[in-house]
């Protein structure tokens, strides 16, 4: 089996009859309203015969890996596998491109093509995180594609179990995907530390999870993206010593950390799995990421004009959007009672320029609505009017819209709400009903014995936000704290009170 890299989290799965392609993005316009581009370009790549494979697989619905540029030019009835979630989103945004074979499978259930290449995927275990590893046994030989989702360790014990042992190659996200810290208002020192620390919490989930796979060979890819508008230039600094890292960054991390079975593969480069070799592709020979300013400023030259288009169709709205956002807030209030119990804040938003506002939707109980006035919120988002009318007729979703890191942010108390971008995110009834079940579902009986500053403590066994297990990822710190390494939220041993999240209490018992 052949494994070309596509760039970011693309890849070219080849055996002698089939060519699959997993989660390429190549357009041009990079993804997230052209906020994030491919780093470094894959433009070469996009070939007539690379619009021509066997089949398609895509994990998740982000338009870095989703690429509906891409999509749209392959013949309509290649087969495209998909994992099924409880959101439509994902399908429906590949039934928008035209193609028509959608071949949606439940997690761990197994497709064939031909008699070469098998794949099935493992998906998150909370239907809040709709991200799936992708599977692919080609040959005979293993590629565990992890890209964005973080599975547990017992996750990736049965998924060794399930095709035989041996791991050939893990292929994971060096880089994060997300608009935290960058896009809060905080100091530029807090930032800065926010920032260092998800870097290295992304370092060592990966670390935990080469421990748990033992692959023969595993490669850092999924990212980082650069980014060439000059409004968001300033983002590439995450690269430094941000979310941000680069492969090689990744890579010597893991070198430090004593892991050397790596590979980095760049756009064009083949990785052999039998030989465990690497082809590079010519077009890098000059290529340093330690030159990464000046290879941006000129990128960001030869993609000027494609921002400009971008940001073209999306003019200032002529007249007033409040009517609509309280329409479509009022909906979204009628949606679900138990994300509105979660999220259980006054969130505002103030939206700049022609036709926008200070308004406010409120989620606590007893105060339920949509306000004309912005008044006293515990979190807050601001960004230009332009935006706000394709995020109301659903043109633009509210995810790719974050991701786009073209909005700011401010909440107070400084805690994540996870339910409030879970009902942005989703807005469907059977989504949000999905979530509810799954976090009514976890159990909070089971128990694990901790012992933490000379203190010995009864606490449940499965994390109360996303009910990972906590024997696998509970991480003690300092001052009687449990970190689940999950979603690093905190937890108070004394009282089970989450410091950093609005999450349910955790059970736990001095004893
Ligand atoms: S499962 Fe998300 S923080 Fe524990």
């Amino acid at each position: 089996m052949k494994i070309t890299s596509l760039g970011h989290a693309g890849l070219k799965v080849e055996t002698n009859n089939i060519t699959l392609l997993v989660d390429p993005w190549l357009s041009p316009e990079g993804a997230f309203l052209a906020s994030w581009f491919q780093y470094p370009s894959n433009e070469h790549l996009v070939t007539p015969a690379l619009l021509q494979p066997t089949a398609l697989a895509i994990s998740h619905e982000h338009l870095d890996h989703l690429d509906p540029w891409f999509l749209a030019q392959v013949p309509p009835e290649t087969p495209i596998i998909i994992p099924r979630y409880p959101s439509p989103i994902l399908k429906q945004k590949i039934t928008a491109t035209g193609l028509k074979k959608i071949i949606e499978v439940p997690q761990w259930e197994t497709v064939q093509l031909g008699e070469e290449i098998s794949i099935f995927f493992v998906s998150e275990e909370s239907p809040m995180n709709q991200d799936s590893a992708v599977v692919i046994v080609g040959d005979g030989e293993i590629l565990l594609d992890l890209n964005d989702a973080r599975l547990s360790v017992a996750q990736l014990c049965s998924i060794r179990t399930k095709v035989g042992g041996v791991i050939d190659v893990l292929a994971l996200q060096g880089a994060g995907a997300s608009w935290y810290p960058m896009c809060y208002e905080y100091s530029p020192e807090r930032k800065q530390e926010l920032s260092q620390r998800k870097r290295i919490a992304k370092f060592s989930y990966l670390e935990r999870a080469i421990a748990s796979v033992k692959p023969v060979t595993a490669i850092p890819f999924a990212g980082p993206p650069c980014f060439l508008d000059p409004e968001l230039a300033a983002i590439n600094s995450e690269m430094e010593n941000g979310i941000f890292p680069d492969q090689q960054q990744v890579v010597d991390w893991l070198h430090h950390q004593g892991v050397h079975n790596t590979e980095i593969l760049l756009p064009g480069d083949v990785f052999d799995v039998t030989q465990e070799s690497k082809k590079a592709d010519p077009i890098w020979s000059d290529f340093s990421f330690s030159d990464r300013n000046s290879y941006i400023e000129n990128y960001a030259q030869q993609r000027t004009t494609h921002i400009a288009n971008l940001k073209a169709h999306y003019p200032e709205p002529k007249k007033s959007l409040w009517e609509p956002f309280c329409e479509y807030f009022q909906s979204l209030l009628a949606m679900n009672s138990y994300f509105n119990q979660k999220i259980g804040m006054r969130v505002g938003f103030d939206i700049t320029g022609a036709g926008g506002g200070k308004w406010a939707v409120d989620f606590r109980p007893g105060w339920e609505g949509v306000y004309n006035e912005i008044g006293e919120c515990s979190y807050g988002y601001r960004f230009a009017s332009r935006w706000l009318p394709p995020l109301l007729d659903g043109k633009l979703l509210w995810e790719d819209f974050f991701l786009s890191l073209r909005f700011v942010a401010w909440r107070n108390p400084d805690i994540y709400n996870d339910h409030l971008l879970g009902l942005l995110k989703f807005a469907s009834p059977q989504s949000l009903q999905a979530v509810e079940d799954y976090e009514n579902s976890i159990d909070a009986q089971q128990q694990i014995t901790i012992h933490s500053e000379g203190q010995t403590y009864k606490v449940q066994r499965y994390c109360p936000h996303a009910g990972v297990d906590l024997q696998e990822v509970g991480e003690i710190l300092p001052g009687g704290i449990l970190r689940c390494l999950s979603h690093h939220y905190e937890f108070d041993l004394e009282t089970g009170k989450c410091l950093n999240g609005k999450c349910k209490l955790l059970n736990t018992k001095r004893i």
